[in-house]
This record gives C-alpha cells, sequence and structure tokens, in this order.
C-alpha cells in the first residue's frame, strides 16, 4: 500500500536515497490505495476527538489525506438548519441521548449514518483516511458501520475505542467541553453544562458496550499510554496507525528545540558542512544551562543532539542525560554542502529557481528534499510522543520539520518557518495543539532565514493558528 516512490526502504523505515548528479522534484508518495475508515468509540469525555486530532496531525505531516467527520457537529448544523426553517429548536440537553428516547434515537442512527456516507463518498474522491468521530458505542451501531463499509470494495474499517476509568482525566475532559466554548453549551452557564454533560455521560452509560466483536479490526486503547489491546491490525498503514497510537501519553511535559549556537559556516553564509560554533555561538551554550534550569528545575529532561559537532558543542554545558541521533543531522545539500546561496544561485541557477519554486519538493543534488527530510524524522517523532520533557538541538530545517507537525503547518509552508539563532522555543502540549513560548537570548547571530524571493518578509513569517497563536511572541528575553 505504501510507495515511497522518493525513498528506499531499509529495516522498515523509508530512508532517503542519494542520486548524485539529479536535481530537482520529488514525487508525493502515492497513497492512493490507501483508503481506511476509523470509526471511534467510547463514552463521552474519554478523548475520542483528541486521539482523532492527533491521528489526523501525524498522518497529514506524512503526506496522508485525512479528515475528521464529527457526528457533533452534524448534528448541530442539521438542527440550526431546521431552526431557521421552521422556528423548531431541538433539544439537545442530556434526554436527547437517552437511548428511552425513541424519536431522538432515530434522528441520531441516521445522522451517524450520514456522516458516514459522506466520509465514504470523501474517500471515493480521493481521500485516504476518513475518521468517524462518534460514540460508536454499541454492538448495533458498529455493526451498522461494519455492514456499509464492506459494501465498498477497497475499504476498510478500524475501531479505535478509547476506554478510560482514570477520574482526574475524565474530569480535565468534562472541564474542557463546558469551558471552551463548545458549541452544545454555548448559552448555558459552566455549572449547570458541566450537570447537563455529566448527565448525558450517564445515558451513554447504561447502554454502553466496549468493544468485544472478535471479527472486527480494533485498537482498545486504556487510559492512553497504559494499556492497549490490537485485535486484527493488518497491513502497513493499519500497524502504523496503531504503532503511533500505542506511543502517546497524556502526561504533562514541554518540548524545547533550539538550534546549535552560532557556526562558522552560519557565519560565513556557507550551507551544511560540520564547523564549529563561533565565539558567539560559544556564549550562547554557556548562557543556556541557566536559561533550561530555570525553566525545568528538577523536573527530568533528556538533551538530544544530532551528530554533527556544532549541535553537541551547544549542549557541552547542560547538565543533563544526552542522546545523539543521526536523523536529526541537517538536510543533506549534497553536491552544494559548503557553498552560499550566492553561489548555488550561480553554478546551479536551475537548481536553485526550482528550489525556490517548490522547496518542499526540491531535493539537492545527491542530497535530500524536505520531504526526505519528513521520512527519516518520523522515528524521532514516534520517540518524541513517548517520551517526557525532551530538549532537541537542532538544525534550521530539522526544527522546521518537527515544529511544522507540532503546530500542523501545511507542506508549503514548512520551509519557510523563522526558527531563529540563539532562541530556546518552548511547546507545551494541550488538548488540541501546543502552547508555544520563545526565548530569546540577547546574543547576537548572523539570521540564516532566506525568504521565499517575491514575498514580503513578513509573509514568510510562519505562525501557528489558534490559540497558540497568542503565544507565539510572548518569548521572554
Ligand atoms: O544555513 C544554515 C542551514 O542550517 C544550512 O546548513 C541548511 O542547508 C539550511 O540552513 C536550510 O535552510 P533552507 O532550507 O532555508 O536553505
Ligand atoms: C453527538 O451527537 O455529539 C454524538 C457523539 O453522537 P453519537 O453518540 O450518536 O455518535
Amino acid at each position: 500500500q505504501f510507495d515511497q516512490s522518493s525513498a528506499s526502504s531499509r529495516g522498515g523505515y523509508s530512508t532517503p536515497k542519494s542520486v548524485v548528479g539529479i536535481g530537482g522534484k520529488v514525487a508525493k508518495p502515492d497513497y492512493s490505495e490507501a483508503k481506511i475508515v476509523i470509526a471511534m468509540v467510547g463514552l463521552p469525555a474519554r478523548g475520542k476527538s483528541y486521539l482523532s486530532n492527533k491521528l489526523m496531525r501525524y498522518l497529514k505531516w506524512l503526506e496522508y489525506d485525512v479528515k475528521v467527520f464529527n457526528v457533533g457537529q452534524l448534528r448541530r448544523s442539521r438542527a440550526r438548519q431546521k431552526a431557521q426553517e421552521s422556528g423548531i429548536r431541538e433539544d439537545h440537553t442530556a434526554s436527547y441521548f437517552s437511548h428511552e428516547n425513541v424519536e431522538a434515537t432515530k434522528l441520531r442512527d441516521k445522522l451517524a449514518a450520514d456522516s458516514l456516507e459522506m466520509l465514504i463518498q470523501w474517500l471515493k474522491d480521493g481521500g485516504n483516511v476518513g475518521i468517524l468521530d462518534a460514540t460508536n458505542s454499541t454492538q448495533n451501531r458498529r455493526a451498522s458501520v461494519e455492514a456499509r463499509v464492506t459494501r465498498e470494495r477497497g475499504i476498510v474499517v478500524v475501531f479505535i475505542e478509547s476506554v478510560c476509568d482514570d477520574p482526574a482525566v475524565i474530569a480535565a475532559n468534562v472541564a474542557l467541553k463546558v469551558s471552551s466554548g463548545d458549541p452544545d453549551y454555548a448559552t448555558t452557564s459552566p455549572e449547570l453544562a458541566k450537570l447537563d454533560f455529566l448527565r448525558r455521560i450517564k445515558q451513554y452509560e447504561a447502554i454502553y458496550q466496549t468493544i468485544s466483536e472478535s471479527h472486527l479490526s480494533y485498537l482498545k486503547i486504556i487510559n492512553v499510554g497504559s494499556q492497549v489491546i490490537l485485535n486484527r491490525i493488518n497491513g502497513y498503514l493499519q500497524s502504523r496507525i496503531a504503532f503511533y497510537l500505542m506511543n502517546l501519553h497524556l502526561k504533562p511535559r514541554s518540548i524545547f528545540f533550539s538550534r546549535h549556537g552560532e557556526s562558522q559556516y552560519n557565519v560565513e553564509g556557507k550551507i551544511g558542512g560540520d564547523s564549529a560554533l563561533s565565539s558567539r555561538g560559544m556564549k550562547y551554550a554557556r548562557a543556556l544551562p541557566d536559561l533550561i534550569t530555570d525553566n525545568i528545575g528538577n523536573a527530568p529532561l533528556t538533551v538530544w543532539t544530532s551528530t554533527l559537532q556544532r549541535t553537541i558543542q551547544t549542549g557541552q554545558f547542560l547538565p543533563y542525560n544526552k542522546l545523539t541521533w543521526k536523523a536529526l543531522d541537517e538536510l543533506d545539500a549534497g553536491v552544494c554542502d559548503g557553498m552560499t546561496y550566492e553561489e548555488i544561485e550561480k553554478a546551479y541557477p536551475e537548481d536553485f529557481a526550482n528550489r525556490d519554486n517548490d522547496k518542499f519538493n526540491y531535493r539537492y543534488r545527491g542530497g535530500e528534499s524536505y520531504r526526505d527530510v519528513v521520512v527519516r524524522l518520523e522515528p524521532v517523532i514516534m520517540e518524541l510522543e513517548r517520551q517526557d520533557n525532551i530538549l532537541i538541538f537542532g538544525h534550521q530545517a530539522i526544527l522546521r520539520c518537527l515544529y511544522a507537525y507540532f503546530h500542523n503547518l501545511s507542506q508549503a509552508d514548512l520551509p519557510y518557518i523563522k526558527i531563529p539563532l540563539h532562541t530556546v522555543i518552548k511547546l507545551t502540549p494541550k488538548a488540541y495543539g501546543c502552547d508555544e513560548e520563545r526565548y530569546a537570548l540577547p546574543i547576537g547571530a548572523v539570521d540564516t532565514h532566506r525568504p521565499k524571493p517575491g514575498t514580503l518578509s513578513k509573509d514568510n513569517l510562519i505562525q501557528p493558528s489558534g490559540s497558540s497563536a497568542r503565544e507565539y511572541f510572548a518569548g521572554k528575553n
């Protein structure tokens, strides 16, 4: 199912193939055969939407076409339409979700079936992974999902159940639902909203059946991270999804990113290489222990560097466990390694223009493209999901790829993200997305960001969207 045409496969992960002498565009992997319905299962407030969104973010980063179909959203938009047309406002308080409410149960079954229909159509139109974000909490409901998907050749369904009995996690999810301006409770006070939502959960508990249908493909995730049960998980993409979800956890932690201190090559405007830090770069390395220990306190932290001396030197004064990753080495510029952008433009004018034209896809002669780098960073992402606090000393292109994963940025924007030197970026995963703080140390450094020609430089300042954008400029000095 997986044809990573731009890469050769070694040891289960695809690694970039060097094609010496050829520079140019790398085709998007052909995922056209991959068609999966992921049907979520679980009581309300068990993190189904959280898991749906995480999975979507991960698979989109790997360039699968993914879409979440949320039944609650369809329910609300239909109810709005009905209210506009007939003036009748549907009651969506807890009693609507009771199995004894025959009328509403019919409506809800229809909403679920219609969502699935839209999802299947979207898969037929070219999508890869459609996520049905609903409760699917009875065997009957799941049987009808299975029966419908089975009618389609080439489409399979995998159920993902989130079982959670950790009162703290449930309470946090309930609090999130009633405090985050959830449209179900837009005009209700938080106190009443909470009471109603707890009543709604009770209605579901009355009929909820955990998955035990052994003929189904499913993943049962118990208290995110503590136990995972796999049943009939087959094929490349399904295993990949299962492996990813197995690695997630909800423990609070932060991920710190920093480029290495300014290097000799940075000062000379050269790309790539394995030069040492400049004197200002060394100053940054010496200033880091105070900044990091102030921030992290006594909490555990592990430092990851690339194998290049400029990242290792940057971390050398930090009193934490360190690990070097070959996968964190800077994008390989092939024959252009060690040149300045001006020299590249002169020696390879066509390549230079091609890169500006489509920077994500352009592969340096004998080197890599951003797409190649994303593929080789996948194990790093997987490990980052498993770990607690991590500080990564990386490189401009590498950190752009990792940053884009955490902020859900597009492949087109990714190669222009601003990751300045001498700045620590702190990401703290939240329910949906990440909060961000930036700490820019007052130690001068060159600016290595090369904006896309023909755009105003402010357009090159890629910002994450949503709530995290507020924190974007909140970096302390
Ligand atoms: O200039 C520093 C650097 O890390 C180079 O080693 C690397 O080739 C470059 O940045 C990547 O940035 P861009 O993709 O914008 O050229
Ligand atoms: C909903 O309407 O919010 C919902 C999750 O629906 P269902 O329980 O029918 O899947």
